[in-house]
């Protein structure tokens, strides 16, 4: 079931990680055992909201701010300067980037601090800027929300960057300014749901990174497919760097920055 609604997949010798993960939710739950609670995700009309609770405890969120520095310069280096030529060209100043598996949001506030830095003001303000922060759990995405962040999630932000992009809370934590929150929208997207990512249609560079490696090949071809159909002609698509498109799609050109390998439609 987990499968087939998330493409998330479980090997046998990975099983005892469900089980940890689990045993807690069904002892919490009153399910009694897991029989009890495979038949309550099957049939109880309370089981959108469980699969909801399921996702939220089962996924891997790790993350923080500038994860990959190589990757980041890429993006900022080429894949955006010649986003934004092409739009400029063509008379647009509607960007729109989507950060498809983005935890607790330090991926799609970093992508927003770099494309402040890139189109400095006052240029910046004439822009239409979109960036999308979708993920399949909503715990992680309430704390995208609230944007406030630990010294361990900052640890690879440079002390300029801390400064113009976050102010220090009472409770010491680091809470991301307003100009680089409000261009970041969030929102529960499943990867493996076919016609919400319809609905993405048109995203100049995608960020889909480190979430493939809990896929199967058939789950990544499913996703990586309809990211392909999300993304303009040109547009660049960003996996994670030990992730690979090796035997999953033949689609997209491979651009070689500096050894970092970037996907282009
Ligand atoms: C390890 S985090 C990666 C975060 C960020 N992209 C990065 O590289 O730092 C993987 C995220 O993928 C999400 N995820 C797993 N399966 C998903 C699916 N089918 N649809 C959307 N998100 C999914 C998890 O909830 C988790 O937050």
């Amino acid at each position: 079931m987990i499968y087939d609604r998330s493409g998330m997949h479980f090997p046998d010798h990975k099983k005892y990680i469900l089980e940890n993960r689990l045993a807690r939710r069904v002892e919490d739950g009153g399910f009694e055992n897991y029989e009890k609670y495979i038949n309550y995700l099957k049939h109880d009309a309370g089981r959108e909201k469980e699969f909801t609770y399921l996702f939220n405890i089962i996924t891997t969120n790790e993350t923080f701010f500038f994860r990959d520095t190589s990757q980041l310069q890429a993006f900022e280096s080429v894949a955006l300067p010649d986003t934004v030529h092409k739009l400029k060209t063509k008379g647009s100043k509607k960007l729109r980037i989507w950060s498809a598996a983005c935890s607790t949001g330090e991926e799609p506030y970093t992508l927003s601090m770099i494309v402040a830095d890139r189109l400095s003001m006052p240029d910046y303000k004439d822009w239409d800027i979109e960036i999308h922060g979708s993920d399949i759990s909503d715990g992680v995405l309430s704390s995208a929300r609230r944007g406030e962040y630990n010294d361990y999630s900052v640890r690879n932000v440079s002390p300029q960057h801390l400064t113009k992009y976050f102010s220090k809370n009472g409770d010491g934590k680091y809470a991301i300014k307003p100009e680089v929150k409000k261009v970041v929208r969030l929102s529960n997207i499943n990867l493996f749901d076919d016609s919400a990512l319809r609905m993405y249609k048109g995203m100049d560079i995608i960020f889909c990174r480190n979430v493939l490696i809990y896929f199967d090949d058939a789950s990544k071809k499913k996703v990586i497919s309809s990211l392909y159909n999300s993304l303009v002609s040109g547009g660049y698509l960003f996996i994670g760097h030990s992730e690979s498109l090796f035997n999953i799609s033949r689609a997209f050109k491979l651009v070689n920055v500096n050894n970092v390998l970037i996907y282009q439609k």
